[in-house]
């Protein structure tokens, strides 16, 4: 199913850039409204806005229709993300546990969704041949997979909801959580953080969101192994998308992206023990 043509308002609005996110060219608010351009996973991510909308969750936009210039219309959430420069409320441990519950209701809401016959996921780009191997734990629901502090709209001093689906696929919990530990806790050299998280205790961060979100005890005991993997694996998928897709991609990637995320693997290497601790003490 294609989404609807949008009608527009019969008085017209300016277009106002929205700025903050890396990657999109080209995010406006238009009165109560976001246009963006239709990506390679809008198919999967206009099913997964309806598939929300229907299940009464309020912490996604609705996807209101595709407009006359062929961008996808969203309901405009109001409130405000961690923009950069970052809120000094990065650091909050309230609000951290408001994003552990978010991501737990996103799950709740999601469970239901069933993946429409014909459409996959797609991230736009191609798989690259010398990719190390994956976590080994199977996909349990629609991840958001994107869970960075521009993704995450707050409102009265917590997180409200989630914007831009558009690396939605399928995902195991563990790599949602580790998702979230990455951009929230965060995991990686206290060098590379904002500085604003230079200094904050990292294995109780991630205790904060696992308990926020209701971790099973499995899954705790997983997520340092996820995460090693997943940062090896990053390395090689950033180096892949930037040369294939270019732009704010290739951008990162000059700007050392790679080299921060070999500076996570070695932070990890030594304070895998101490989140591990962190995560499964009773
Ligand atoms: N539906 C929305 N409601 C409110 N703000 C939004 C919405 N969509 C995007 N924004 C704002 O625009 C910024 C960039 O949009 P986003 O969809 O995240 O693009 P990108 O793919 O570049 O990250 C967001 O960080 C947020 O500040
Ligand atoms: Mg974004």
């Amino acid at each position: 199913m294609n989404a609807s043509t949008y009608v527009e308002p019969s008085e017209s609005q300016p277009e106002i850039p929205l700025l903050g996110g890396d990657v999109t060219e080209g995010v406006v608010r238009v009165g109560d409204t976001v246009r963006r351009p239709v990506g390679s996973n809008a198919p999967l991510v206009h099913a997964l806005l309806r598939h929300l909308e229907e299940a009464g969750f309020e912490g996604a936009p609705r996807l209101l229709g595709i407009d006359a210039a062929g961008r996808e219309v969203l309901t405009f959430v109001p409130g405000e993300v961690a923009g950069r420069p970052r809120p000094a409320w990065i650091a909050d441990e309230e609000r951290l546990a408001s994003v552990g519950r978010l991501v737990r209701d996103y799950h709740d809401a999601v469970a239901g969704f069933v993946m429409p016959d014909g459409i996959r996921p797609d991230q736009g780009v191609s798989r690259p041949p010398d990719l190390p191997p994956a976590p080994p734990y199977p996909a349990e629901v629609m991840g958001h997979a994107d869970y960075t502090p521009d993704n995450i709209v707050f409102r009265d001093g917590r997180a409200a909801a989630l914007i831009d689906f558009d690396l939605a696929r399928p995902a195991s919990k563990v790599d949602e959580m580790y998702n979230t530990m990455l951009y929230w806790a965060p995991l990686g050299d206290p060098a590379d953080a904002d500085p604003l998280l230079r200094e904050v205790d990292v294995p109780r961060r991630c205790r904060i969101l696992a308990d926020a979100y209701g971790m099973s005890d499995a899954d705790r005991s997983r997520l340092v192994e996820v995460a090693v993997l997943r940062t090896r694996r990053s390395w090689f998928s950033m180096r892949h998308i930037a040369e294939e897709r270019g732009g704010g991609w290739a951008r990162m990637w000059a700007e050392g992206v790679g080299d921060q995320i070999k500076r996570c693997e070695a932070w990890l290497d030594r304070n895998g023990a101490a989140i591990d601790a962190a995560l499964t003490a009773p």
